[in-house]
């Protein structure tokens, strides 16, 4: 009887999920959750280990999903100040989930990544969309300070020249486009 209780417990929850998914994704236009690989994650990090990064750092992933950039970024700068913003909830409990296991700093934020105010960024990731892309053009251009690092896994800011652009690695086949605000 408590496995039959469990079973329908998770499969309502997966349905919520799921519906919200479909709604947002169809109708908002808004990214599905796909975690980013790890192999792409860790030569973003080689790249990064090139560039002047301050140790104390103000990191966003927007639609951090289970926060993979965020958590690979804390092991190398863990002085970094690092916030992960998602809407959904059901990755946002797995970031809180794997984060708890270990002793991490990373702080998230449950809302919807156009409202998140971007002043105070140094670095930004995103793996979304061409449409999210395009809208968030706009917001980088008017909130981020000069020099504020953008990093997008596979969908370009269309017509900002990239800083750095890495191939594509993994099963995936995205590129990583490398943006500096104000270059
Ligand atoms: C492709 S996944 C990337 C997840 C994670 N950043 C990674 O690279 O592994 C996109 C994530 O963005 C979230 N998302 C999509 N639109 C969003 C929005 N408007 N506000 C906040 N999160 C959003 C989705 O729920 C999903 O978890």
């Amino acid at each position: 009887m408590a496995v039959l209780i469990v079973f329908l417990f998770l499969l309502i929850v997966w349905t919520v999920f799921i519906t919200v998914q479909f709604y947002n994704i169809t109708f908002r236009g808004f990214a599905p959750f796909i975690s980013s690989e790890g192999q792409t994650i860790q030569a973003i990090m080689q790249t990064l280990k090139e560039m002047p990064i301050r140790p104390d750092a103000q990191v966003f992933e927007l639609g951090c999903g289970q926060a993979g950039f965020l958590r690979a970024f804390e092991d190398i700068y863990p002085a970094a100040r690092l916030m992960g913003v998602e809407y959904s909830l059901l990755p946002l409990l797995l970031a809180k989930f794997q984060t708890s296991l270990k002793k991490s700093r990373i702080s998230f934020r449950r809302e919807n990544l156009f409202h998140t105010d971007l002043r105070a960024a140094d670095i930004i990731y995103c793996y979304l969309n061409d449409t999210m892309m395009e809208k968030l053009k706009e917001k980088f251009q008017a909130e981020c300070r000069p020099g504020t690092l953008i990093i997008s896994n596979t969908f370009s800011l269309p017509g900002w020249p990239a800083k750095k652009v890495i191939p594509p690695i993994g099963w995936m086949k995205g590129k990583i486009y490398f943006y500096e605000v104000g270059a």
